[in-house]
């Protein structure tokens, strides 16, 4: 059987893990708000129509940052069609997803939900088909005491208190030829500029996103983030990131070391932001938004028809896709000096962790990984060297068998996440920490699964989901277990630090 070992120290520290990270999406597309958070026809609905199985469900998952509401969709919507009384919105075509949106949900809806699932609201303004002055108008509505228009308009919308949005997304995938209102990186600059100065205007307080490369197989890929930073200085408190990884090939091994691809895009974008505040002889560093990613190339249903919540991009997720999952999470707690902000898009029905089909719901592959290292957030991330075989891919260079991360809670407790990339066979895992006496187990979790593409269905909602895992040795201060090929285990250790 191969071997690793993990070596920790508990002041080889990368920095404090930014619970925001742990964020999701919900955009207006397909399924994700009506008959996915909302459906009040739902057996499970509550009085507001929202779905508790859903929410139930999504409660597990801890989430905080929640992106809102696109996505592809923000660059044609306009937020004053999402308020007031239902009756009086207006049902538009949406042009992202060729599908109808009757704006039953809308800004407060979304912050009601949001209280309600202890969410950190995150909006996205229209820097598409949008100008400027609608976006500070949204600002205004959101954040500021009553006595002006729009602060007046959400009182008398039943919310007389400011909803004290913090995180706004300046415009969505404005690099790309799809979206709405797309420019190149000059004149996008210029739109977030004035939109951006406007918004701080009326709430110095809140925190920015600007457009960075949503993909990088885009031409424009780091010189459209150069021009941004550049032009947007001040304004960049952090700069998105975007990606969707996929299995193309069918070569479960190479897709399992995307995380050294994802490892450099992290890096290349922070070390440009470095040089833009080098330049510029700046004292602001611009912090990293991975503000969508997951696994996506399964379905690429996309056209709604002009339909009312369509089926788009109902992505069924397997043991290969959860493993990969895992290995973002990792990616990002490895750069937790950097990435600070980060959504899996999305939440329900659209490439999502949860699927529902009428009254029914279904948890998939992919939200188990999430689970098991979403409690297990709370501390600073450590170094992590791992010791042991590594493997050749074709599209990402040499990867270790074994992907790991470690978090070291403000107690005695240290999170290890490992995951063994080894299709076929078991791996031995030994945990060190050089300064500490591992002393205990807390609690452990393994997900693993009968092969590759095992997913969970309706018929079989249990065939990739995360058991409890005992089998382990302590031992002279240190931790020892075997994890199977294919698999992820999230384990709390109590130290004696
Ligand atoms: O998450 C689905 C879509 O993917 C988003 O709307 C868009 O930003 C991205 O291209």
């Amino acid at each position: 059987m191969k071997s690793s070992k993990i070596h920790l120290h508990s002041s080889l520290q990368v920095g404090p893990v930014d619970p925001r990270v742990f964020g999701g999406f919900l955009e207006h597309m397909g399924r994700a708000v009506y008959q996915g958070v909302y459906d009040p026809d739902c057996a499970h609905a509550d009085e507001e129509g929202f779905r508790t199985d859903v929410l139930d469900a999504l409660k597990r998952l801890r989430m905080t940052a929640m992106r809102y509401p696109g996505g592809n969709f923000v660059s044609g919507y306009h937020w004053l069609d999402g308020v007031g009384p239902r009756e009086n919105r207006p049902t538009v075509i949406d042009l992202a997803w060729n599908s109808i949106e009757p704006n039953h949900i809308g800004t407060d809806e979304f912050i009601l939900l949001a209280r309600r699932m202890d969410w950190t609201p995150m909006l996205s303004v229209n820097l598409g088909t949008g100008t400027p002055e609608e976006a500070r108008n949204w600002v205004e509505y959101c954040n500021t005491a009553t006595g002006t228009k729009y602060s007046d308009m959400r009182a008398e919308n039943g919310n007389q208190d400011p909803f004290d949005v913090k995180l706004w997304c300046l415009g969505n995938e404005m690099d790309g030829p799809w979206q709405l209102g797309h420019v190149p990186a000059e004149q996008y600059a210029i739109r977030a500029q004035q939109a951006g100065h406007m918004m701080k205007l009326i709430d110095k307080s809140i925190e920015m996103v600007v457009c960075g490369t949503c993909d990088i197989d885009l031409p424009t890929y780091i010189e459209w983030d150069r021009v941004v930073l550049e032009h947007l200085g001040n304004h960049a408190d952090y700069i998105s990131l975007h990606r969707y990884v996929r299995n193309f090939e069918n070569d479960t091994p190479n897709f399992l070391a995307v995380t050294n691809s994802i490892d450099q895009q992290i890096e290349a974008i922070d070390g440009l932001c470095r040089a833009v505040q080098t330049k510029q002889r700046s004292l602001k560093r611009a912090y990293l938004c991975f503000d969508e990613w997951n696994v996506w190339y399964k379905n690429y249903e996309m056209d709604g028809k002009r339909q009312f919540a369509p089926h788009l991009v109902e992505e069924v997720y397997n043991l290969e896709d959860a493993l990969v999952v895992a290995g973002f999470l990792n990616s990002f707690l490895r750069h937790a000096d950097s990435v600070k902000i980060a959504n899996i898009a999305q939440i329900v029905n659209i490439i999502a962790p949860i699927l529902t089909r009428g009254d029914d719901h279904l948890l998939q592959s992919i939200f188990y990984p999430f689970e098991m290292y979403t409690k297990r957030r709370d501390g600073v991330s450590l170094k992590i060297g791992v010791d042991g075989p590594t493997y050749t891919t074709q599209t990402y260079g040499v990867a270790s068998y074994v992907d790991a991360s470690a978090v070291l809670s403000s107690g005695a407790d240290l999170h290890v996440f490992t995951t063994n990339r080894d299709t076929a066979e078991s791996m031995e895992i030994r945990v060190d920490m050089a300064d500490r006496t591992i002393a205990s187990l807390v609690a452990a979790e393994i997900l693993t699964g009968p092969d590759a593409k095992a997913a969970n269905s309706y018929e079989e909602p249990e065939r990739v989901k995360a058991r409890a895992f005992d089998e382990v040795t302590i031992r002279n201060g240190q931790a020892a277990y075997e994890l199977p090929p294919l698999s992820v285990a999230a384990m709390t250790f109590r130290t004696d630090g």
